[in-house]
């Protein structure tokens, strides 16, 4: 069955997945929307059979589509949803699911009511590192974990404002909390807090904090700790390392590093996790099974209630329940 797409957004990651659609067999990019005419015909004349709009419903008219993607910033989310859920488009979306749970929770509560394919762009759970962690956990008792997000702060507009992104642990370091829950299990409590350092003053109209660390704690017992800033000149480190009876696992963007007492043992990725989610989901369209699909929306919402719920730890100055 050939696929066709539509994508909403024109910037950063909607060319990223229009680019590895283009490469995949009978897949075709049909359509393209952007929050203006301009940039989503700039965007479209990179994709020979898309046409532009700056409008969801109209593209939604005009053009039989089989998957949408969505990836606009966090808080432009809700009724682009809602469109697709009505019509009973299937829909991947990036992450994070929106600034807050509020919407979200809506969006939850319509795909309950009349469900669709859905996949959350949580591509770290995708990477063969990943899936080695797990197979290794089985056979080891986890202490506890820390995790890492310390870079710089995206340039894009809305990044820096509260209520465009939601903040960095909501918008970049969820990709680390949806990991600890794909890795670990589920979190029952957060404890966070949240500073503004430097970012503030170095730069115009930043309100989202820049320093922060949460103490999460876990169904199973363990603990874990993730911090993140956006006041380096550069990335120093992202990952989450795993504290087990065994020795220590290291997940970074690339690969696994294995330190037991003795020797320290590395698998590199070889595939790119961002195509692998990307083929699960037109699988998962084409046939209508998606148990492929490691992230669909419901799933991705339990991230979203634990990055939110550390936002609101933050501000209380106590650890909230999950
Ligand atoms: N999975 C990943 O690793 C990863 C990487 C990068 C970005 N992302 C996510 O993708 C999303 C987009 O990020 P980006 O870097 O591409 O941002 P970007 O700023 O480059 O692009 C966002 C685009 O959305 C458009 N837009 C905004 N509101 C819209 C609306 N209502 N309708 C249509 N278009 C609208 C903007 O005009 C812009 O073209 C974010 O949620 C981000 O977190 C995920």
């Amino acid at each position: 069955m050939n696929v066709n797409v539509g994508i909403i957004g024109t910037g950063w990651f909607a060319g990223t997945h229009a680019e590895i659609l283009s490469r995949m067999d009978g897949v075709k990019v049909r359509a393209v929307c952007g929050s203006g005419m301009e940039k989503a015909e700039r965007f479209a004349a990179d994709w020979p059979d898309a046409t532009a709009f700056a409008s969801v419903e109209e593209m939604l008219d005009r053009i039989p589509l089989d998957a949408v993607y969505i990836c606009v910033p966090p808080m432009a989310h809700g009724k682009i949803e809602r469109l697709l859920i009505e019509r009973g488009i299937p829909f991947f979306v990036e992450k994070p699911l929106a600034t807050d749970l509020e919407v979200p929770s809506q969006i939850l509560a319509e795909l309950q009511r009349k469900p669709v394919i859905t996949s959350v762009g949580y591509h770290f759970r995708y990477m063969e590192s990943t899936t080695k962690a797990i197979s290794l956990l089985k056979t080891m008792k986890t202490g506890s974990a820390l995790g890492f997000w310390m870079g710089d702060m995206p340039k894009v507009p809305w990044w820096r404002k509260q209520e465009g992104s939601g903040g960095q642990f909501i918008e970049q370091t969820t990709h680390l909390v949806d990991l600890l829950r794909y890795t670990l299990g589920e979190i029952r409590e957060v404890y966070a807090a949240y500073a503004n350092r430097v970012m503030h003053e170095a730069e115009d109209g930043v309100t989202v904090a820049d320093v922060g660390t949460v103490t999460l704690k876990l169904a199973s017992g363990a603990i874990a700790s993730i911090s993140n800033t956006c006041i380096l000149p550069m990335t120093e480190k992202i990952g989450l390392h795993i504290y087990t009876d065994r020795g220590v696992l290291q997940l970074g963007m690339n690969s696994l590093t294995e330190i037991g007492k003795d020797r320290t043992e590395e698998w590199r990725n070889t595939a790119n996790p961002v195509v692998a989610e990307n083929e699960a989901f037109i699988r998962a369209v084409r046939t209508g099974d998606a148990s492929g699909i490691l992230s669909p929306y419901e799933d991705a919402f339990k991230t979203q209630q634990v990055t939110v719920a550390a936002l609101h730890s933050a501000a209380l100055g106590q650890p909230v329940p999950l």
